[in-house]
């Protein structure tokens, strides 16, 4: 058997055509789709936990977070543009450097997506609570609290991910449409935060500005990062755009322009509204608001937080049923997850499927736990991504680019630098969880993905010769 064998550009094309999915995305829809993924429990939530780590210099820790992410989507935009299929970073691998570091990626693109998801549930849930408590009603600690930290389950978190999977399942189109609608509710009210926020802020909060020295910048960066996750959830919708090669880098252009802005305003100036130590951990932007007595602003941006994260959730749930559709389709899991529902036009099992474990995760573990375990596994990816623009440029180079990342090779080293430094700032005990998470994606494939990957066909017809690129 042959771990590195190789799919082609063409095998995706195939795989694609007359797979049901309907082309029916627009540009705006995908913007929407960038910017809906990317904001929410990040700004909402860990901006709270970066600034106990970093003082108020965690708007550094976002300029970190957001370098290391515009270069990772410069270097992202290449490969998605080359290979506008579903599936992301793992298809992109399986061309560049074979089937198991593709089924490595895909593996730890379920930390990105399905525990991305689970961990936004999470911060849904919070701020929801919030949201119920300053309204004075008060849910039972058993359901609102995960076994960790002596609660029952997070029944909230649940109840979220079962409304985003029924979504799902009618249909992307219709999906995309409740996108839209909250992602200007949300974007609108982190402006309104700013504005409220803006005129209430004193200097003497700066200062120390950096109390916990690089180190703690550091160290939020590494937090931070999640709320920079889900830019390249716009490629996973490829397949599903009008014009792929036009659209997607396009769209994650603005994406990051608009969210850098609005993060580092928002970090700045809740930092300079309540001294950092004093900040609210579970919901700071609502709590900020309403120490400064702005009632009906807290109440605004508590409610919007609790909309705004409800698209994040849906972009980030259909990403991870994409990634899984593409590699069911593939063999490396169960084929009948592909299937796609005639009435629908969507994969309804992989929906299913996907709402169904990141109900459990949401609803059984803490949201930091989770959120380190999806950093080391996005940034994990990027380096591959990185890594693999410099490869392709040598193995495919007169592959058609439509978006060519300026710099080779430096920006894709840097890229590699940056993501390695962040991973590096992350608990060890991370890196433990993620060990063991490589062990069983490894177990995985060797007793089941490469006994039924489709390229065992290909291998057996061309009497055991690879098909390589
Ligand atoms: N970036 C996403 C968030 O902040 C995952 O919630």
């Amino acid at each position: 058997m042959n771990l590195f064998r190789k799919r082609t550009v063409q095998d995706f094309k195939e795989s694609t055509e007359g797979s049901g999915l309907k082309r029916k995305l627009t540009a705006f829809d995908i913007a929407a789709l960038g910017i809906g993924s990317v904001i929410g429990t990040g700004i909402f939530v860990a901006t709270g936990q970066g600034s106990q780590m970093a003082g108020p210099a965690v708007t550094m820790s976002y300029v970190v977070a957001a370098i290391t992410s515009a270069l990772c989507a410069l270097t992202y935009a290449e490969l998605a543009t080359m290979f506008p299929v579903s599936g992301s970073t793992y298809s992109y691998a399986y061309v560049a450097f074979g089937e198991i570091v593709a089924w490595l990626i895909g593996w730890n693109l379920i930390l990105e997506y399905l525990v991305v998801a689970a961990a936004v549930a999470s911060g849904w849930s919070a701020a929801f609570i919030g949201v119920l408590d300053a309204y004075k009603i008060h849910l039972p600690e058993m359901i609102i609290k995960t076994p960790l930290v002596g609660g029952m389950m997070d029944l909230p978190a649940i109840l979220v991910v079962a409304f985003i999977t029924w979504l799902l399942y009618l249909g992307v189109s219709e999906s995309a449409k409740v996108n839209n609608i909250i992602v200007i509710i949300k974007v609108s009210v982190i402006i309104v935060f700013i504005f409220l926020g803006v005129t209430h802020i004193n200097p003497a909060n700066y200062h120390p500005f950096a109390p916990y020295g690089t180190k703690g910048i550091m160290s939020a960066a590494a937090i931070i990062f999640f709320a920079y996750i889900g830019f390249d959830a716009v490629s996973t919708a490829a397949e599903e755009t009008i014009n792929p090669k036009r659209d997607i880098p396009l769209g994650l252009t603005i994406c990051l322009g608009v969210i850098i802005v609005l993060y580092v305003s928002v970090s700045f100036i809740l930092t300079g509204m309540v001294p950092f130590k004093e900040i609210d951990v579970n919901n700071a932007l609502p709590a900020a608001l309403s120490r400064i007595g702005i009632n009906w602003g807290s109440a605004l941006v508590g409610v919007g937080a609790v909309i705004g994260m409800i698209s994040t959730l849906l972009v980030t749930v259909y990403g991870q049923v994409r990634i899984f559709m593409v590699m069911s389709r593939d063999g490396l899991l169960p084929k009948s997850f592909a299937a796609i529902s005639k009435k629908h036009g969507t994969p309804a099992a992989c929906t299913v499927i996907t709402g169904a474990l990141t109900a459990l995760i949401g609803g059984l573990l803490p949201l930091t736990v989770l959120m380190d375990l999806c950093n080391i596994g996005t940034l994990s990816a990027f380096i591959i991504v990185s890594v693999g623009v410099i490869v392709l440029r040598k193995t495919m180079p007169d592959a058609e680019r439509k978006f060519k990342c300026p710099g080779v090779p430096v920006t894709p080293v840097l890229t590699v630098l940056f993501c390695f430094y962040l991973m590096y700032s992350l608990p060890g005990v991370t890196w433990i969880r993620f060990a063991i998470w490589t062990v069983i994606g490894v177990l995985i494939y060797f007793l089941y993905g490469i006994r039924h990957s489709t390229l065992n066909n290909k291998d057996k017809h061309s009497n055991g010769i690879s098909d390589n690129v």
